[in-house]
């Protein structure tokens, strides 16, 4: 991979990470995408039908099968949560992007969705505090972070490519 994009729900990861690719003329590789392929059904689905753990597990292998690819990766909001994924992201060679959101930016874009279980299990404030007990791991895996909140899509693209 050339850059891999990590961050909370709503932060923007598969927006940024679609145009990024797009700019680099590069394929963009979305985990949650692969393990919706793989498993033949939808997160939510997972979700109901085998558990989080199920899911983590799926998720863990498409993180560990795609790092040799070649172009933009999206991580999901709790990849880099889980310890085994914390390491292969820390000490890897390929630089890793945070994008961060304010809480409200949050709230705002994921008020309506129906397709995050996490989401629709902790409600607008629980995300809130998730997001504050993971920021820590974000930061740790990341080398540099860009804060979204103010800036376009394109914009963080542009902050990106001037840092990688
Ligand atoms: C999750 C984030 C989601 C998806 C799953 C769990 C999380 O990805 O992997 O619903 O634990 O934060 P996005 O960050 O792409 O929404």
């Amino acid at each position: 991979m050339k850059a891999i994009l990590v961050g909370f729900m709503g932060s923007g990861k598969t927006t940024v990470g679609n145009l990024l690719a797009q700019r680099l003329g590069m394929p963009y590789h979305d985990l949650d995408d692969i393990i919706i392929q793989r498993a033949g059904k939808s997160i939510q689905q997972i979700f109901d039908d085998n558990g989080e753990a199920a899911f983590r597990q799926l998720e863990h292998e498409a993180l560990v099968d795609s790092m040799a690819d070649n172009g933009i990766l999206g991580t999901g909001g709790g990849t880099p949560i889980q310890l085994t994924n914390f390491e292969i992201l820390r000490q890897s060679q390929i630089p890793v992007v945070l994008l961060d959101v304010l809480p409200q930016t949050i709230m705002d874009r994921l008020k309506d969705d129906t397709q995050r279980p996490l989401a629709r299990e902790l409600g607008l404030t629980g995300l809130v505090d998730l997001k504050g007990q993971r920021d820590d791991k974000y930061e740790a895996v990341s080398d540099f972070r860009i804060a979204t909140d103010r800036l376009t899509p394109l914009e963080v693209v542009d902050e990106i490519t001037k840092k990688t």
